[in-house]
């Protein structure tokens, strides 16, 4: 049986360590994957990520992990609510398709739509931010349509695979959210 927050093409559903774990192993330690990335410059072993597993799958205060899988229950990736500030209203986003063969299909903008009508509707956010290294253009298109602004840029912040790179800020904000669901 189905279950979880639907979109038009995936699904978010809870974390299942014998569904999703193992595919996480794989992705993080893929350096096409994590080439825009923080993670994944340093080895992930199974039992640390199973440990990260086991603390998301339980604690769910102030950071909330989904699994993303298509609407036929195949598994593409992750996509996580982070460190929500619930006085606030706000929370950090990121996700994550380790299913390369569908990168650029539009899984990753329907799962950060998804992911919105969830933290606006059901959580009651007001705004959430997120932010991606200069260069990773898919994550920059994807956040446009999914309604995502550019609000700043740190300049050369951190090293990756041989430069520094800028990191870019963005927001998207209920308003925002609310007038792009009623077009
Ligand atoms: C970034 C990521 C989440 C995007 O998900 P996705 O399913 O590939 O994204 P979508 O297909 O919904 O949208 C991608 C956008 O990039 C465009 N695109 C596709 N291939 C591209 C390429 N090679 N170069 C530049 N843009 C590209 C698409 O046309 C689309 O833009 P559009 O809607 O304006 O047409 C996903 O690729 C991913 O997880 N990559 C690895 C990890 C990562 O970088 N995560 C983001 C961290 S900030």
């Amino acid at each position: 049986m189905a279950f979880g927050w639907e979109g038009e093409k995936v699904r978010l559903v809870p974390l299942d360590i014998e569904k999703h774990l193992a595919n996480a192993v794989a992705w993080v330690n893929d350096p096409d994957i994590t080439a825009n990335l923080l993670i994944g410059d340093m080895p992930i072993t199974e039992l640390a990520e199973r440990e990260y597993f086991e603390h998301a799958s339980k604690e769910t205060k102030t950071d909330i992990m989904f699994a993303i899988e298509t609407l036929d229950g195949t598994h593409l990736g992750f996509s996580g609510l982070h460190r929500i500030d619930w006085r606030n209203g706000f929370a950090t986003t990121g996700t994550f398709i380790g299913a390369k063969d569908l990168w650029g299909k539009g899984y990753g903008t329907d799962a950060a739509k998804t992911r919105a009508r969830y933290a606006f509707e059901v959580l009651g956010l007001r705004m959430l931010y997120s932010e991606y290294l200069e260069g990773n253009e898919r994550s920059r298109r994807m956040q446009l349509a999914a309604g995502y602004k550019e609000c700043g840029r740190l300049p050369k912040k951190y090293w990756k695979r041989g430069q520094y790179r800028d990191l870019i800020q963005t927001y998207l904000d209920r308003e925002t959210w609310e007038a792009q669901s009623r077009a």
